[in-house]
């Protein structure tokens, strides 16, 4: 057992505590990049560091946001007025989660399919991550649907690698995000989907287990059961809950310490619908806490505004804040639509 035990079970727990979840705002530069440029906002670390910075700098985020995921550049910043991210997160009582993987990069021999690389080094950059104030970590698998694919082989693989980053970060005193992610992008039904996602959870908690990953000081990070963005046939909010919390009932221990979606490419109404129907239906059996980890349906609107321009930073915050607000709502089934509405712009 890692001598961190007690300390990565109060993370864990704290990570998802009731009203709270998680932002993931770990863009790598490629893909926060990218974001900009769809934006014609300049790709430049300064406008990523500002972009940050209205993220973290949010007045009262921490009412409905436990803690961020950060990237490697993200970590080492300061605020226009010199003050290290990581301080301005301890203040706000926003845990710091950091990023450790080094992006998926196809698998050989397995055409079409991903295997996330970074296990190189990897304890020794947990452990720097640490004494920058890190106390969790996050690790995304991509596991593609299309003719023919997942192959057990990508399933294996990337099962074998999530367990062990897992277990480096335990040993090191990160709270493991354990982040398998169906893609959402084909035209597959939620029937396969679910398939899918079955397996892969199954594969997964196999080999969590044999690399001795305390369950109760991970959180899982799952997609949703949701048909692909191109099927003809889309299901209804009630489906998706349902079968989403059908497939983890099958797969995910009840020691587990909590449950945050990804929102993968879901509109921003559809990522909180789908998390608030989850929680409002909870049956009493359902043993995590089920949360959000969301980047893009908490980020989306408040990126537009901003558009690279500081003089809307203070917009661009209340629209986040809004968000986080729906979602920290959804994630105890108290969201409602009409909240959509409720944002008065100062
Ligand atoms: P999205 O919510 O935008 O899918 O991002 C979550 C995430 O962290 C993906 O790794």
């Amino acid at each position: 057992m890692s001598t961190y035990a007690p300390e990565l079970r109060a993370t864990a727990q704290a990570m998802v505590a009731p009203g709270k979840g998680i932002l993931a705002m770990d863009e790598s530069n490629n893909t926060c990049n990218k974001r900009f440029e769809k934006l014609e906002i300049p790709t430049t670390e300064d406008r990523r560091r500002a972009y940050r910075e209205l993220i973290l700098t949010t007045p009262n985020l921490s009412e409905f946001i436990s803690g961020a995921i950060l990237y490697d550049e993200t970590i080492r910043q300061s605020t226009q007025a010199g003050i290290p991210f990581t301080q301005v997160m301890q203040q706000a009582s926003i845990i710091i989660g950091i990023k450790v993987d080094a992006g998926a990069k196809d698998l050989a021999g397995c055409p079409g399919e991903k295997i996330t690389e970074g296990l190189d080094g990897l304890r020794d950059r947990i452990a720097e991550y640490y004494q920058m104030g890190a106390r969790f970590a996050k690790w995304r698998a991509v596991i593609t649907i299309g003719k023919d694919i997942p192959s057990r082989t990508c399933i294996e693989a990337n099962a074998h690698a999530l367990a062990r980053y897992a277990a480096l970060c335990q040993e090191g005193g990160l709270v493991p995000i354990v982040e398998p992610e169906v893609l959402l992008d084909g035209d597959h039904t939620i029937e396969r989907c679910y398939e899918v996602t079955d397996q892969t959870l199954q594969a997964v908690f196999t080999q969590l287990r044999l690399h001795q990953v305390a369950l109760d000081q991970m959180i899982l990070k799952p997609s949703m059961v949701i048909a692909g963005l191109s099927c003809s046939t889309q299901s209804s909010v009630d489906m998706v809950a349902q079968m989403t919390i059908q497939c983890l009932l099958n797969n995910v221990p009840a020691t587990v310490a909590g449950v945050a979606f990804l929102s993968g490419g879901q509109t921003n109404e559809q990522s909180t619908a789908h998390l608030n129907t989850m929680n409002a239906n909870r049956s009493a059996n359902c043993p995590w806490r089920v949360t959000f980890s969301y980047a893009r349906a908490i980020q989306q609107p408040a990126l537009e505004y901003w558009h690279g321009n500081d003089a809307n930073t203070k917009t661009a915050q209340q629209l986040l804040y809004h968000r986080a607000k729906l979602n920290g709502a959804a994630s105890s089934g108290k969201y409602s639509v009409e909240m959509e509405k409720t944002l008065v712009l100062a």
